[in-house]
This record gives structure tokens, sequence and C-alpha cells, in this order.
């Protein structure tokens, strides 16, 4: 029958909805007070997304970066990440969870400045199941990957500021993550260097990396695949971004920084 010729669907393997938050709740308590970071929060993110997490200071996206990335756990709702619910999971779990599934990067690039590149990126090896030989090549791999190849046994003060977080995304890649968690990752850098950063999150999106990544700076949120707004600890708005530019495109038309 003609009908059983043609092709299926693509299959919605359960596995395949990465992230989903459902009316997530974050309160902290400070002494008398209590604050209510997170009011209420409900999204999923699938495999291969590229999101921007914005909104005004305060308003719960570290909170909400903190959850995604079993760092911290909601006060109330539930988190299940590839289908696993975190909030049921010891600290000993959720860390190894950490190590196996997410990368973070964040402002401070957070190296150790009397070690090379390449020890920086090789580090979190040490604590996975790998060998010696074996961390030492995946650093290798993870710094070429970013544009360091010839920059792995610069210390951290022989780099640029671009270079330094560019080490810390080959860091927070070694592991292979399947999610990149950067929190105000491009925040010390000036506008050209944030676009050369943003060219690696795309590139390495477009090898089906997931990325979430908080700003707050339009220019730098249009290059995700889609945006979401937080407002006093809710999602207000949440777009796919239309017209998505290359930054490899803009890098040709921004002028190179003087020496
Ligand atoms: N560890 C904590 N203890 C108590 N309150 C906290 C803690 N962390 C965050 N908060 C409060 O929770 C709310 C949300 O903070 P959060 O850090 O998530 O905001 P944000 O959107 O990341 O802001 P910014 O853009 O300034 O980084 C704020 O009111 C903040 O003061
Ligand atoms: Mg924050």
């Amino acid at each position: 029958m003609a009908t059983l010729s043609q092709p299926e669907p693509p299959a919605t393997k359960s596995g395949s909805q990465t992230i989903q938050i459902e009316d997530v709740h974050k309160y902290y308590e400070l002494g008398e007070t209590r604050v209510h970071a997170l009011r209420g929060v409900t999204v999923s993110i699938r495999q291969g997304e590229f999101v921007a997490i914005m909104g005004a200071s305060g308003s719960g996206k570290s909170t909400f970066m903190n959850i995604l990335g079993c760092l911290d756990k909601p006060s109330s709702g539930r988190y299940l990440l590839d289908g696993v619910a975190v909030s049921d999971l010891s600290k000993k779990e959720l860390a190894a969870i950490r190590n196996r599934k997410i990368g973070f990067v964040f402002q401070g690039f957070n190296l150790l400045s009397r070690t090379t590149a390449l020890e920086n990126v090789e580090l979190p090896t040490l604590y996975a199941r790998v060998s010696k030989e074996e961390g030492r090549k995946r650093a290798e791999e993870a710094l070429h990957l970013v544009g360091l190849g010839d920059r792995m046994l610069h210390f951290p003060s022989q780099l640029s500021g671009g270079q330094q977080q560019r080490v810390a995304i080959a860091r927070a890649l070694v592991n292979r993550p399947t999610i990149l968690l950067a929190d105000e990752p491009t925040g010390n850098l000036d506008s050209r260097t944030s676009v050369e950063i943003m060219e690696v999150f795309q590139k390495l999106n477009d090898d089906s990396l997931t990325i979430v990544l908080v700003t707050h700076e339009p220019d730098v949120a249009q290059f995700a695949r889609r945006g979401i707004h937080f407002r006093d600890g809710k999602i207000r708005r949440d777009e796919t971004v239309t017209s998505r530019p290359r930054a490899a495109e803009v890098l040709k038309n921004m002028p190179a920084l003087e020496d």
C-alpha cells in the first residue's frame, strides 16, 4: 500500500526532551525574610536548542540556571533531565549527573592562574573515568575546537580575555556534556570578542550541543535560536529568534581590534 512506503515522521523519543521544568518555585530563606526567586516556571528545552535567557537584574535568571545545572534544587515543582526526576536524586547522584551531562561557563573565567591552558582544560577529566592519556587527548581536542590549538601552553595571564573565555569553554566541553550552560559569558568582553565567543557557540550548537545562555545584551541574544525573558521570577516571553545572524558573517563586517 502506498501509505506504507511513505516516510515516517521523525520519532519523538522520550529522551529528546532534554530539559523539562514544571511549575518550579525557588525560595531563599534569609533569617526572617523569604525571597521568592522563581514563581512557577514551566518550560521545555529540547536536545540541540540554543536558548538565550534575558531579563532584568534579580529576575531569577541565575537561580534558574543553577537549577538547570543541578547546582541547586527547586523548592517545589519538578525538573526532569533526560527523563530523570532530578529532585529525587541524592547530592552524590546530582554531582555525577553534573559531571557527565553538563558543562558550565561563567562571566569570570575562573581559570587557575599557575597552570597552562592545556592543564586547565584537562582538570575536569581527572574526575571522570578516563585515563591520563585520554584526558590529555580530549583537552587538546577541546582547545582545537575553540581555536586555541596554538595557545595550549600559555598561562591565563598570557591570554586575552576572549582567549581565556575560550579556554573556559574548552574546559566545560572536555567531559563531552550534552548541555552547555553559560551565565553572562560575554559580560567581561568587548563587543567584537563577544561576537567571537558567539561564533564558537554557534559552531558547537551546529554540532548539536544544547546551549542555554544568560545575557543582558540583545546583541548577544540574537545569535541564539530562542529567547526566553524572565521578569519577577516568571517567564514572560518565550520566542523563536526569526532572523538569526551568523556570528562568523557579522565578524567580517566588524573592525578588527587594534594591537
Ligand atoms: N543565595 C541566595 N540567597 C538569598 N537570596 C538570593 C540568593 N540568590 C539569589 N537571591 C535572590 O533571588 C532573586 C533572583 O536572583 P538571581 O541571582 O537569580 O537574579 P538574576 O536574574 O541572575 O540577576 P542578575 O542579572 O543581577 O545576575 C534576587 O532577588 C536575589 O536577591
Ligand atoms: Mg545572575
